[in-house]
């Protein structure tokens, strides 16, 4: 699998175990003062155990008085955010359900308190298990199962959700704060009232005795490619790999960076740990708002924002204004953003640099652009850390071996599934406490017999100058409004829907939308008609919006393989149009609060945009 050119190309690998990943950041930086920094960085880290919060101690003392965190109205600074999150640790303690090496579930959205939680935690040498603020019943009694946590933390406003599962927790013995200032529910304490009276004196260090860089920091979700959501292992060493993002893009001690992306994800975390690796303030959006943005932007005179696909083409959409080039922004961190998007980001809001990243929270591999090319993804360093495009047979999900059972790499051009080989260096290190879905992510005897890949999931195309551009995900998972949505997930929700049978759950490609709309295909219960509203208001109470299906297809059976999978392959090609279809069609009517039959009439303004979905 050919050498790719090296040529003024930088790729960095952010979640590599510390010692490699540090040594290979050494030697990608040809500036040999920036080399000896992160050398003697790396030896830092490792011969004194030195952690992100270890960095963040030493801001308090150097810098008390700088923001550390914009939200709304309030400002945090270093030594405000150190007192606070004293108190949560002191709090945890006092309540006596918490000790050293002990995870913690945080439900919660983006909002300060999430900050001083996840700090709080790591100053008394425990891990937060940072779920989706957007799952419910099963998923999130899977999701706190897997992290092994026993003790979840949950915002107000989440209460009910909390209310839903309280038989279970309690069953499981698991103890339940939720922020506020009081509680009346049995079996719910409440925490902010015990925060409040808690003392602010520092931590002291023998209460974390035991971190070094390999003990967990937190447990992050990912949808991987099937089921139900896994939790990936962070720890201190990925959480210094991941905060390198910022340094290694250009991010400096004067900037401010923009943070609008859930924490409980990667990409939101790691600007908020990058900004204390570079001692920075972070400015915190409970959510995205295209609207607001560069208002947000101007205010608090942002230099650096973050960004997915989606965020830079919502940001495209929005009417022109005179004041668009009218900000400090320099630089934008993300992934995802496609060529023409780029070009119109860029025309409009003036001379931003962008440095855009690939990496899978739970991968062994990522790469970031360093060159001049409007493209996506830049490579590579192959002979370091191997990967290959591969062909892949979409029907079987799997990929396409040629006669000796070997796989075969794309030609230019070619879209094909990336996988990377698991060495050593570059080592994967699978799901928490589920052995099968680890064993699912790896491929064997790719190209000789005996080794191993990692199956990212992802279909990427290289062009003829070595360019990576992201095609799409493989399998049971599809990109919706930015979220990885599981397949099985959403389908095991369906058939607990009174009307459904069985459900098979894929998306369909719109015209003019990133990502795919959920669709399903559900057989009924036998004598049952479809109650389009019972089912809207069952999905609606169980997902979240992004994986409520758009479209709902009505079958007598679902096409099943040999071994009882259910084939997607044909479905996804019929996409749902209703003048190819026989079987009924409905789509979901946000207005009507349900689902609405399809009509020619209804595909044709879908098509056209005229409704949006
Ligand atoms: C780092 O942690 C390891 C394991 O707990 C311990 O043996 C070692 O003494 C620590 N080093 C320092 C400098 O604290
Ligand atoms: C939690 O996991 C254990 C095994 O790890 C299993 O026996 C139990 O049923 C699970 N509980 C839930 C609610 O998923
Ligand atoms: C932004 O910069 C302006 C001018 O330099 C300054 O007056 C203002 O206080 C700054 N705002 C923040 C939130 O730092
Ligand atoms: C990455 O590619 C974009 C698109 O051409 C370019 O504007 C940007 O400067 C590149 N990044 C670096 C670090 O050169
Ligand atoms: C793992 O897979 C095997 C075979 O597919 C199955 O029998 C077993 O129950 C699975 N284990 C778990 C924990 O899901």
């Amino acid at each position: 699998h050919g050498m790719l050119s090296t040529f003024g190309i930088v790729s960095v690998l952010l979640l590599l175990p510390a010692p490699y990943a540090f040594l290979y950041l050494c030697f990608l930086f040809s500036r040999t003062t920036v080399r000896q920094t992160l050398r003697r960085f790396v030896l830092k880290c490792m011969r004194t155990n030195y952690s992100i919060l270890d960095r963040f101690l030493e801001l308090v003392e150097t810098q008390p008085h700088k923001p550390f965190v914009y939200f709304k109205d309030e400002t945090f600074t270093y030594r405000e955010a150190d007192v606070l999150s004293n108190k949560v640790a002191r709090a945890f303690l006092q309540a006596g359900c918490v000790k050293e090496g002990d995870t913690v579930a945080l439900f919660l959205g983006n909002q300060p308190m999430f900050l001083w939680l996840w700090l709080g935690l790591v100053k008394i040498g425990c891990a937060g298990a940072l779920l989706n603020s957007n799952i419910r019943s099963k998923s999130l009694l899977h999701c706190l199962n897997c992290s092994g946590a026993t003790t979840l933390v949950a915002a107000e406003e989440l209460l009910d959700a909390v209310k839903e599962v309280l038989p279970h927790l309690h069953e499981q013995q698991i103890t339940v704060f939720i922020l506020a200032d009081r509680c009346e529910i049995t079996g719910v304490e409440s925490f902010i009232d015990k925060m409040n009276q808690a003392s602010s004196e520092p931590i002291p260090k023998e209460l974390r005795s035991h971190l070094t860089m390999q003990s967990p920091a937190a447990y992050i979700y990912t949808s991987g490619t099937t089921g139900l959501p896994k939790a990936a292992l962070i720890t201190h060493s990925r959480v210094w790999t991941m905060s390198l993002l910022l340094p290694s893009s250009g991010v400096n001690s004067k900037d401010v960076i923009y943070d609008t992306l859930p924490l409980y994800h990667s990409t939101g975390l790691l600007v908020f740990t990058g900004a204390i690796e570079r001692g920075i303030p972070v400015v915190l959006r409970s959510k995205f708002s295209a609207s607001q943005f560069w208002d947000d932007c101007r205010k608090y005179n942002v230099t650096v924002i973050q960004y997915i696909g989606e965020i830079m083409r919502y940001l495209c959409n929005t009417p022109q204004k005179l004041s668009d080039k009218n900000h400090k922004v320099r630089l934008a961190i993300g992934n995802g953003i496609r060529a023409d998007v780029w070009r119109d980001f860029v025309r409009r809001f003036g001379e931003i640099q962008i440095r855009e990243f690939y990496g899978a929270t739970e991968g062994n591999f990522a790469l970031l652009n360093y060159s001049s090319k409007m493209g996506l993804l830049l490579l590579n360093l192959q002979m370091f850390f191997p990967y290959a495009v591969i062909k892949y047979d979409i029907d079987k999900e799997e990929p396409l071996r040629d006669s000796s059972g070997f796989c075969m790499e794309v030609d230019k051009g070619e879209p094909g599934l990336l996988v990377t080989e698991i060495t050593a260096k570059a080592p994967f290190i699978g799901y928490v406490r589920d052995l099968n879905q680890t064993e699912k992510k790896k491929l064997h005897n790719v190209f000789k017999k005996g080794d191993l890949y990692f199956n990212t999931g992802d279909l990427l195309r290289i062009d003829e100058d070595n360019f990576m551009y992201f095609h799409d995900r493989v399998g049971d998972t599809f990109r919706w409004k930015g979220e990885n949505v599981a397949t099985a997930e959403v389908a095991d929700i369906l058939a607990l829907a009174d009307c459904v049978k069985e459900a098979n759950v894929y998306g369909v490609k719109v015209p003019g939308q990133e990502g795919r709309a959920g669709m399903a295909a559900v057989t009924l219960r036998d004598g049952l008609k479809f109650d389009s509203t019972a089912v809207f208001k069952h999905v609606e109470d169980f997902l979240p919006s992004y994986a409520r299906p758009r479209f709902m297809r009505i079958q007598r059976s679902l096409d099943i393989t040999g071994t009882f999978k259910l084939i997607k392959t044909k479905v996804v090609e019929q996409g749902f149009n209703p003048n190819d279809i026989t079987d009924p069609l409905y789509f979901l009517n946000e207005k009507e609060k349900n689902y609405t039959p399809l009509t020619p009439d209804v595909f044709d303004s879908v098509i056209s945009g005229d409704i949006k979905i």
